[in-house]
């Protein structure tokens, strides 16, 4: 008989970057990171475990109903689930559903949500419904490092402190909800995937300087979550987002993220700043441009976001909660 179980896993985003991979088919990374969950860009997954059954089947929703997926996006799919069913010594078929609730044209990356999802419901699906620290290894087996910080809500370390497979809440969702206004100037998909940057990084001459940094930098940054310290976090996810952008520019052959759109906005950021308006700006690999800021600001960081002509769409999101299996499954 056949199982199904539905995931939603959000998407995150970095305010201690994890670039460079140390060891990949491990998927160790150089540097611990550190994320906050957001609560609107989501992933939903649906997956079907037929035990006598055979292959697999992966629709992606869209406005258009369910589409059959891309060749490169099922096989990926297809490895992580066969991977997850391997580690319970299961085999069978397997139909996935999976949806963004974020708009597919938005250029924001997917993956951490997706894999999250992907690998909560096909551990329902195969009946084993993982929580807790038993989660992260199965999310990496997807090989998207920052889809195990999508598993809980909140401020979010991977890996943690002393296990490269685990993950630390460095604050619950509650502590402290930030606004995160996206500003989306180039929705095509990136060019040079995370994983290729991962490869290069250490090509950088600044790399080596960056890991000297780092430890100190996230203690900041750990510390103004946990002291609610606007002022202390905005320098540091600064300086840190320019570094991802220092690191991926100088490595070899370069990586050019950036469009013009990108400074635009980071030059709407610092005059929102002089006018007074507390907010600060981050950048995953790729041109959009994540605004975090209190909530009582969001409204008006907003609009003077959308009205920059290099603005395509702006999305508002907010800290959110972990992944979760949906109530009917
Ligand atoms: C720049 O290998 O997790 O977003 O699989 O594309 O999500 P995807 O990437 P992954 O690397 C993430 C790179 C980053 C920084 C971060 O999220 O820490």
């Amino acid at each position: 008989m056949s199982r199904t179980a539905t995931a939603i896993a959000p998407s995150n985003i970095a305010l201690i970057k994890y670039w460079g991979l140390r060891n990949e088919s491990l998927l160790v990374p150089y540097n611990a990171s550190i994320s906050m969950t957001l609560s609107r860009s989501r992933t939903r997954t649906t997956v079907e475990f037929d035990p006598d059954a055979n292959g697999i089947e992966v629709w992606i929703g869209s406005d258009d109903g369910p589409q059959e997926a891309p060749d490169g996006f099922s096989r990926r799919v297809e490895e992580h689930v066969h991977k997850i069913a391997e580690r319970f010594d299961v085999s069978g078929g397997f139909s996935v559903w999976t949806e963004n609730t974020f708009p597919a044209s938005a250029g924001l990356a997917s993956s951490a949500s997706g894999f999250a999802a992907l690998a909560v419901a096909t551990c329902g699906a195969l009946g084993h419904p993982v929580t807790g620290s038993e989660a992260p290894p199965l999310v990496l087996l997807g090989g998207s490092g920052s889809a195990a910080r999508s598993l809980a809500g909140g401020y979010v370390q991977w890996p943690s402190r002393n296990l490269r497979d685990k993950i630390e809440v460095v604050a619950p969702r509650d502590h402290w909800v930030l606004a995160d206004v996206i500003a989306v100037v180039e929705s095509a998909p990136k060019e040079v995937s995370s994983l290729e940057g991962h490869r290069r990084a250490p090509s950088s001459p600044h790399f080596g300087r960056r890991l000297e940094l780092l430890p100190a930098r996230s203690e900041v940054v750990r510390r103004a979550i946990q002291q609610r310290d606007f002022e202390r976090l905005s320098k540091a996810v600064e300086e840190e987002a320019l570094e991802l952008h220092l690191i991926a520019m100088s490595c070899r052959p370069r990586i050019m993220y950036w469009r013009p759109g990108t400074l635009e906005v980071l030059a709407r950021v610092r005059e929102l700043n002089e006018d007074g308006v507390p907010c600060c700006f981050t950048m995953d690999a790729g041109p959009n441009v994540h605004v975090l800021c209190e909530p009582d600001d969001e409204g008006t960081i907003a609009e003077a976001l959308s009205d920059l002509p290099v603005v395509e769409t702006v999305i508002r999101d907010q800290t959110g909660h972990g992944a979760r299996f949906q109530d009917d499954s």
